[in-house]
């Protein structure tokens, strides 16, 4: 007799997938007896004569043999289940890493090396000259000198091996420059004006730009605004901001606030704003000034302005002006105001059809946040590139070439009377974003094509 156990298993894969396994067990009735010769006979009644034991045998074998089989792969299974865990980590840090990449905070492309060898260049040619004017004697002059042929090897070696330790050495360089370009004003005793004070003569040049960085959304966000608040809460020491619109050249919808200059350059933001949905700017006209953002609100007529703290929003409507890419500037899209931040305040440039397309400057009141006074222009606002205010004088652009610019328009808030100038610009890259003056550090901050640069300004005497 034989029986047969036959034992079905199943088990359930988290992966939804059923694997049955088969056990069977064979055993045989014996009965033995003795015959007439004496000799044993056993008997085996099978009651199935074709009943195959030895695949039977087999399968049990066979059987025991899948059954480890599927041990084994169930404990693959765990073993991959941590792999995977592991491995989706990974892919989030890598994710983070590209983010990183992305957004600028690490970027390094061949223009890095470029734009490097010519700060490098720049500067070298920079200290040159003041060593030429201040003699060899100028200590600081010197140890500038020296710090640069440094850095010049350095980056020369780097190169060729290290490409991330480039942007360390990038920052040094931008700190040396900012430190250079001060130098500059501070070497010369009649260039020198108290920073917030109006006691000179008005605006007497310009200086070699100085390439801070590419923004802290890269290099693709190329058109947008940045600036430096000069009048930030009492709390805050500085405030740097940077503001890439959407890459459609026209959403304002993310500003990074930045508490140091070094902060800047290491793209540690104290804080990024995201604009509510209803709440987006139109352009890149934004500025900020004693601890909120001024802007035109999206597709509209108001003027908006945000607490950065509070996040309150002000709305106030500007009838007069032409909006939705109406009288933007020539060159850039939907900058049909353009606010401005001098020694008095906050001022916004526009255009009415009223004026004919030509700027209108008005001055806001930081406090009541209300149009105090306005005064109309002869020049054409679409034929102007950007525009800023010191002193109450407004200053626009024109392109001369696709590395140059002018400053070739003036007009005087305090007498009403406009006038022509010529102070170059260089420019790195043809497209002028945004122009704004800080009266903090009398610097120009442009964003170029997705850079950041800033220039120094000059003043006469008075
Ligand atoms: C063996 O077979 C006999 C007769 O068919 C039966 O009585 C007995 O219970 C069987 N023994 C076993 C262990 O199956
Ligand atoms: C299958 O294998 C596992 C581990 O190797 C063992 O614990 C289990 O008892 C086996 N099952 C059967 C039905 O043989
Ligand atoms: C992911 O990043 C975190 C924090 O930087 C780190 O602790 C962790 O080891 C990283 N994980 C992997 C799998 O690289
Ligand atoms: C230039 O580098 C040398 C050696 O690396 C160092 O000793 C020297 O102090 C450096 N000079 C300056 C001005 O940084
Ligand atoms: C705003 O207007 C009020 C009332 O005219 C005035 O007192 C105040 O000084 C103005 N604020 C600024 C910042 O000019
Ligand atoms: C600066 O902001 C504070 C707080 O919002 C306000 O009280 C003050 O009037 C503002 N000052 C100017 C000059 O706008």
């Amino acid at each position: 007799m034989l029986s047969l156990f036959l034992a079905v298993y199943s088990i359930q894969l988290s992966a939804g997938e059923a694997v049955n396994i088969y056990t069977y067990k064979v055993t045989y009735n014996e009965t033995g007896s003795l015959d007439e010769g004496g000799s044993c006979v056993c008997s085996i009644t099978l009651p199935n004569n074709v009943f195959p034991v030895e695949r039977m045998e087999y399968l049990e074998i066979y059987s025991r043999e899948l059954n480890f089989t599927f041990h084994q792969e169930l404990l693959k299974v765990q073993k991959y289940e941590r792999s995977i865990t592991l491995y989706a980590q990974k892919l989030k840090n890598l994710t983070q890493t590209v983010d990183v990449i992305q957004y600028g905070r690490a970027s390094i492309s061949e223009l890095d090396f470029e734009v490097l060898r010519v700060e490098i260049y720049e500067m070298e040619s920079l200290v040159l000259q003041l060593r030429t004017s201040l003699g060899s004697s100028n200590t600081i002059v010197e140890k500038l000198y020296l710090e640069i042929k440094n850095i010049s090897a350095i980056v020369t070696q780097l190169e060729s091996y290290d490409q991330t330790n480039v942007l360390a050495v990038r920052r040094e360089i931008n700190t040396l420059r900012k430190r250079l370009q001060d130098c500059e004003v501070e070497a010369n005793p009649t260039l020198r004006h108290p920073y917030g004070s109006c006691d000179h003569g008005g605006l007497l040049d310009v200086s070699k730009p100085l390439i801070v960085q590419t923004n802290w959304r890269g290099i693709s966000y190329t058109y947008g605004t940045w600036g430096r608040d000069p009048y930030p809460a009492p709390n805050k020491k500085e405030v740097y901001w940077v503001a890439p619109l959407a890459t459609d050249g026209r959403v304002l919808e993310y500003i990074g606030l930045f508490a140091s200059y070094s902060d800047l350059l290491l793209y540690r933001s104290s804080s990024t704003i995201r604009l509510r949905y209803g709440d987006f700017g139109d352009g890149s006209g934004m500025t900020m000034y004693n601890n909120s953002l001024y802007y035109n609100c999206y597709n509209s007529k108001y003027i908006c302005r945000v607490n950065v703290d509070t996040n309150k929003l002000e709305r106030r409507a500007l009838t007069a002006a032409g909006n939705n890419n109406r009288f933007s500037y020539a060159g850039v899209r939907y900058q049909d105001m353009d606010f401005e931040v001098d020694e008095s305040g906050v001022w916004v440039i526009y255009a009415t059809e009223e004026s004919r397309g030509n700027m209108v400057i008005s001055k806001i009141n930081s406090t009541y946040f209300t149009v105090e006074k306005t005064w109309v222009t002869t020049q054409y606002k679409p034929g102007v590139t950007n525009a800023f205010v010191i002193c109450g004088v407004l200053y626009a652009t024109r392109a001369l070439s696709t590395s140059r610019e002018e400053i070739f328009y003036m007009f005087d808030t305090k007498t009403g009377k406009e006038g022509s100038i010529s102070i170059m610009i260089d420019k790195k890259l043809e497209t002028i974003q945004s122009l704004n003056y800080s009266p903090a550090d009398h610097k120009l901050y442009m964003f170029n094509n997705g850079y950041e640069v800033t220039y120094n300004v000059i003043f006469k005497p008075q």
